[in-house]
């Protein structure tokens, strides 16, 4: 299986730039390109489906929750939790997070707590937490990666203690594509009675990832990562957990009984789930995860794995390039940060677009972790299933024009 397999099956892939160059897409770690079943599963639900869910007793509002609905028992199967109470929807991860650090964090964590982060978090985990910690007079802990951007057991024990109430770290850095020991962490946060939640947003849509076999207390992704639309994201929750949490966004559809000084609330997920949802999102997602299970996650990571190699080995050929992340290919998932001697990477990015080739540079919003490694930003190309070696090459010569290109001024 290669991204040729796949690419028939994606209409933006299938177009060629406004200058007439094929498109090589490197930024699904930014978002994903959509399948032509995704998006006709979207049309179809306004087509056929759709009203308001969970409200109506007629026959279309039914059919709109029971669109709804599979999709919550879909995500369920696909990641391994056990009921479906465990998932609650969300607009994205960034929302998920938030909701995590209002209703878990407030209720939770208090003074002389710590939380305990990586420095390689995505601004939305990590900025949610900075405000839990001054609300609630609480430590933001770090645990920093190592010369190979790797975190060390030994650094996640000298910082996860007796104090820390929560953990909150990412599975895959959408900066450097290093892949966390997620096991691990998990395994001795719980020792130390920390609640964990995991970012599962660069992994959930690239490989297997099974929620019950890691005993993650909490998982976060987004679905426009993975094939789904934008709109829509998941937090899987430990269902002990998600009882005792306070709702999130108030108003319709979540509560029970409404007074005019109080209210009770629906049962979980639906308390975390106030007024109108995204159910075309859900639409979509259910699509995308039945495209994704087609292929089967092994199959999606094995050839990203093999796109990964190829880059990393052709771009560290160039001695003029510097990759960031681990030189361990086996700890990478399929992110490559980069830049080229000279060039910022903000013009490295356009130059290389006038060849065809959309990556992302910028600092990837993990500011701390740039500060930390010393640099201000990186290109950053990312690669889903359906890309190529085609995609791979065009990268690596629109690499050597761009150096050459700006030759004159060194
Ligand atoms: C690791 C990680 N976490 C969280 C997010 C936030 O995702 P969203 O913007 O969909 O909320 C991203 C997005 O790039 C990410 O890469």
């Amino acid at each position: 299986m290669t991204g040729n397999d796949f690419i028939k099956d994606f209409p933006v892939l299938m177009q060629k730039t406004g200058n007439g160059k094929r498109l090589a897409y490197l930024d699904s770690a930014a978002t994903s390109q959509k399948p032509v079943s995704v998006i006709e599963a979207v049309e179809k639900y306004y087509k056929v489906n759709n009203a308001n869910p969970h409200r109506g007793s007629y026959e279309l509002s039914m059919k709109s929750t029971d669109v709804y609905e599979n999709t919550r028992e879909k995500v369920k199967e696909f990641l391994g939790a056990e009921s479906s109470k465990n998932i609650i929807f969300t607009k994205n991860a960034t929302e998920a997070f938030n909701l995590l650090a209002s209703s878990y964090g407030m209720d939770f964590v208090n003074a002389d707590d710590e939380i305990v982060i990586s420095i390689a978090e995505h601004h939305s985990n990590l900025i949610p937490w900075q405000r839990v910690a001054k609300v609630k007079n609480a430590s933001l802990k770090y645990m920093y990666i190592n010369e190979d951007t790797q975190l060390t057991m030994k650094e996640v024990k000298e910082k996860i203690t007796d104090k820390t109430k929560v953990v909150s770290i990412t599975h895959v850095s959408n900066a450097l594509g290093t892949i966390n020991d997620i096991k691990s962490i998990i395994d001795y946060a719980h020792s130390k009675n920390a609640v964990v939640i995991v970012d599962g947003s660069q992994s959930v849509p690239h490989m297997k990832v099974d929620v019950s076999e890691l005993d993650a207390d909490f998982m976060v992704f987004s679905g426009h990562k993975m094939l789904a639309p934008m709109g829509i994201g998941v937090l899987y929750g430990k269902l002990d957990l998600l009882h005792k949490m306070s709702p999130y966004i108030y108003g319709g559809d979540m509560v029970e009984y409404v007074y005019e000084q109080d209210a009770t609330f629906d049962a979980v997920p639906f308390k975390f789930e106030g007024g109108t949802q995204n159910v075309e999102g859900a639409a979509g997602l259910m699509a995308a995860i039945e495209y994704l299970e087609n292929i089967g996650m092994d199959n999606v990571h094995a050839i990203e794995k093999e796109l990964v190699k190829y880059t990393y080995e052709k771009l560290s050929e160039l001695p003029y390039v510097k990759i960031y992340g681990t030189s361990d290919v086996d700890k990478r998932c399929g992110i490559i940060s980069f830049n080229i001697d000279g060039v910022h990477p903000h013009d490295a990015a356009s130059i290389l677009d006038s060849h065809g080739v959309a990556v992302r540079s910028g600092n990837h919003c993990a500011q701390p972790l740039f500060r930390f490694m010393g640099e201000n930003s990186v290109c950053r190309a990312s690669f889903y299933f359906y890309n190529t070696k085609e995609d791979a090459d065009q990268l690596i010569e629109a690499v050597k024009a761009a150096y050459a290109m700006f030759e004159k001024w060194r």
